[in-house]
């Protein structure tokens, strides 16, 4: 199991005036030592992901065992950190499509739509939820939670409730904390020095991706692989930091957009857990790498385009799998000439010579752009390439000079939120919200005459 980054595209002479000095990247030696020592004080209990490589998981095991023995279907309601990674990492390992022995859902948004098509279709008798939230309070997955409660008492009286339903949240604070313990449901912790979106291997992603069949202590040794690698400082060896340093040079150079463009559908979740990592830990002070999130070969014939030929303000990562678990051969057959070329050639050459010629053809007009080879998508490798983001993110917020671990704007979002629903304690954000909202022009309100 192995994972290389190849970094060629960044520093290439085919890159021309966009390409990345090198020298740069040693210029910044000295700051790397002092954000290492930083990182160093950080891990000794101020940031709790470090620590959940290591954290025991037989008593999660056995309970997850337990509800498979009573239940066939998981549905986490849950939202941002609380959600993304679990998604992530449930479309890489597990299968897209067919029959699977145990269902795992995850419903992270409150639209209406779904929300209700989906309370309808779900056979509650063989369903058990996890609510997921730190702060146990978002008012999505609170809601969720009120409506999928109503619902469970009533049909299944006190006792089928409390059995169809797990907490995961602070292990102190918040209401929903309160509630797991007076109502005395099973309930997991999410480490108080653990923020939602470096949340996912605590029991947030590893207790539901445990009851669908996922091998979690693989996923663990993966992350564990790669705090032993990134816990150097010689930023040649330490890929997190290395990568780190790539997006800050290239973001002193223009590239204020990071594409991730994993070349396997499976992973496009990754990429979407990954936009919210970059994001809410990044975007701050006026600062912000832009994550946008693409696949390969699809967005080949929708975004690269732009991208090749577009502004230069981009620096593009590629996931490329060297080893696909399933591969289908192209068969040979009477049909016109001009597809014989494709014979006998497997779909995975073909991706992957995909990914190889974008990267050439990006780096021949001037985008910087560097490719992570995964040996094989499996439990090691993602618990790797997550934890390897986790470190790159701490490390390139210190890069930056900025906390990669608070989200004042989506404070701020939540607060005017919670007014508009008539939360206590936050009237003074609905009226500071009504006083905006009230003033602003009907005419840029424009509308369109919809026939028929
Ligand atoms: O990373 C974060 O802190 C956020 O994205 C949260 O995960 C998200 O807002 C959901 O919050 P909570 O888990 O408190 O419901």
């Amino acid at each position: 199991m192995t994972i290389e980054i190849d970094y060629n595209f960044c520093f290439s002479d085919i890159l021309q005036k966009e390409k990345l000095s090198f020298e740069k990247i040693k210029d910044l030696d000295s700051k790397v030592n002092n954000i290492h020592e930083k990182i160093n004080r950080d891990k000794k209990g101020k940031v709790g992901f470090y620590s959940l490589p290591f954290q025991e998981i037989s008593t999660l095991e056995e309970i997850s065992k337990n509800f498979q023995d009573k239940f066939d279907t998981c549905v986490v309601l849950g939202i941002g950190g609380s959600a993304l990674g679990t998604i992530a990492i449930k479309k890489a390992l597990l299968p897209m499509f067919g029959k699977k022995e145990k269902k795992l859902y995850i419903i992270d948004n409150v639209d209406p739509e779904v929300v209700t098509e989906f309370f309808e279709f779900i056979d509650l008798k063989k369903t058990f939820f996890v609510i997921i939230s730190k702060s146990g309070s978002t008012a999505e997955t609170i809601s969720q939670f009120l409506i999928i409660r109503k619902i469970l008492i009533e049909k299944f009286g006190i006792k089928g409730y409390k059995e169809r339903t797990v907490i995961i949240t602070d292990p102190y604070k918040g209401t929903l904390r309160s509630v797991a313990n007076e109502e005395e449901l099973v309930s997991f912790d999410i480490p108080e020095n653990v923020g939602g979106r470096f949340s996912v291997l605590s029991a947030v992603g590893l207790f539901p991706l445990s009851f669908a069949g996922i091998d979690i202590s693989q996923l663990l040794n993966g992350a564990k692989d790669c705090y032993y690698k990134t816990e150097n400082n010689n930023f040649t060896n330490n890929l997190a930091y290395f990568s780190g340093m790539i997006h800050y040079l290239a973001y002193e150079q223009g590239k204020s957009i990071n594409v991730l463009m994993p070349y396997s559908s499976k992973l496009y979740g990754f990429a979407d857990w990954f936009r919210q990592l970059w994001a809410e830990s990044l975007g701050k002070n006026g600062i912000g790498l832009t994550p946008v999130k693409a696949l390969g070969t699809t967005d080949q014939h929708s975004q690269l385009q732009l991208y090749i030929d577009g502004p230069k303000d981009k620096l593009i990562t590629f996931i490329k799998v060297k080893n696909f678990h399933n591969d289908t051969t192209i068969p040979q057959q009477e049909i016109d000439d001009s597809y014989k070329y494709l014979f006998n050639h497997k779909i995975s050459e073909l991706i992957n010579s995909a990914v190889d010629s974008t990267r050439v053809a990006l780096a021949k007009n001037g985008v910087l752009n560097y490719t992570i080879i995964l040996s094989e998508i499996n439990a090691f490798n993602l618990g790797w390439l997550i934890f390897y983001y986790e470190v790159m993110t701490h490390f390139t917020g210190y890069l930056f000079e900025i906390n990669p671990f608070n989200q004042p704007g989506v404070e701020m979002s939540k607060n005017f939120t919670y007014g508009l629903m008539g939360r206590e304690g936050y009237q003074n954000k609905k009226f500071e919200f009504e006083k905006i909202f009230k003033n602003i022009s009907k005419d840029f309100v424009i509308s369109g005459d919809i026939d028929g």
